[in-house]
């Protein structure tokens, strides 16, 4: 029986590079989105689009019944809705401060608590979190993004003791930077930090378009995509993995390195000595 597939976030990237790799491997792909229009052109027998806001429960209840009408399970779910606000912590205001997390970590719980009673029955389930390099390295100006990235790679760690004894894996993928609609599209920016007369001006100016290139020129999605596809299959598949070049380069580093070190790399890397 074909293994049924939820994955969020997948109008775009990494998302809709996976829910397709994954729909021509055979299985049955619910791609959720908050605007299906922006997944007409899919053509594939087993790709669905769904809509889906991760931010309303209802949405995420409505979505996953339609699921559970026709197949009454769902087998992996791949967490990967997920955006940056870039801002200095003294500019943010409450409204950006709470979107991110809500979006991020709170969104992702949501659909995971809304998807785990149906994977315990079941007795078995993968659930794969798209977390970020971001989600062990720390960046100026990505406060909110970097600490929305460290709690999805902690509720990794919990999740994976308590889902154990039902047979449900849990992992988390930390992509380096990936050329997807992520700077163009998914990137939210504080006025005032990104003002001239912010304090913060110069170091805006000397990382944030460092940072858009960096994604802009970053690994393609097929890459993280492929990945994924090789977590499902293998049972025996690492707790957390990394893809792409940034992330190979930084994580063994930030592994091998004391805190002060890791640091002084980082600041020479991005021009952060002032
Ligand atoms: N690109 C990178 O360099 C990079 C690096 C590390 C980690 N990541 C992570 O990889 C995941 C996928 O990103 P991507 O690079 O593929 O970027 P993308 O092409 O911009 O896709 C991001 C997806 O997240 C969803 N999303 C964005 N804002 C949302 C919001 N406010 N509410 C609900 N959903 C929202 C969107 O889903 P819908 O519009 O379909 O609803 C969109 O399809 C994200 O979690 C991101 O943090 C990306």
């Amino acid at each position: 029986m074909s293994k049924i597939v939820l994955i969020t976030g997948a109008s775009s990237g990494i998302g809709k590079r996976t829910a397709l790799l994954l729909a021509e491997n055979g299985y049955v792909v619910y791609a959720g989105t908050r605007d299906p229009s922006r997944l007409n052109d899919i053509k594939n027998k087993n790709l669905y689009v769904l809509a889906l806001d991760i931010t309303q429960t209802e949405s995420i209840i409505t979505a996953i019944k339609k699921i559970t009408q026709l197949h009454k399970k769902i087998d992996i779910l791949i967490n990967n809705a997920g955006y940056g606000l870039v801002s200095t912590v003294e500019e943010v205001n409450e409204e950006e401060m709470y979107a991110q997390f809500n979006v991020n970590v709170f969104g992702l719980l949501r659909v995971t608590k809304a998807v785990i009673p149906l994977m315990r029955e079941n007795r078995w389930g993968v659930i794969i979190n798209i977390s970020s390099f971001l989600g062990k390295i720390g960046l100026p100006l990505l406060t909110f993004y970097n600490s929305s990235k460290y709690a999805v790679e902690g509720i990794t760690d919990s999740l994976r003791y308590e889902l154990r004894d039902f047979n449900i894996r849990v992992h988390s993928v930390m992509p380096g930077f990936f050329n997807t609609n992520f700077a163009k599209d998914n990137l939210r920016i504080n006025s005032q930090t990104f003002n001239e007369n912010s304090p913060y001006a110069e170091l805006v100016s000397r990382l944030a378009p460092t940072i858009v290139e960096q994604i802009n020129g970053g690994n393609d999605a097929s890459e993280a995509a492929a990945l994924i596809l090789d977590m499902i299959r293998d049972e025996n598949s690492p707790a957390r993995v990394t893809v792409g070049d940034k992330a190979s380069k930084f994580i063994p580093m930030r592994r091998e390195l004391s805190d002060e070190d890791f640091e002084r790399r980082v600041r020479e890397y991005y021009n952060l000595n002032g």
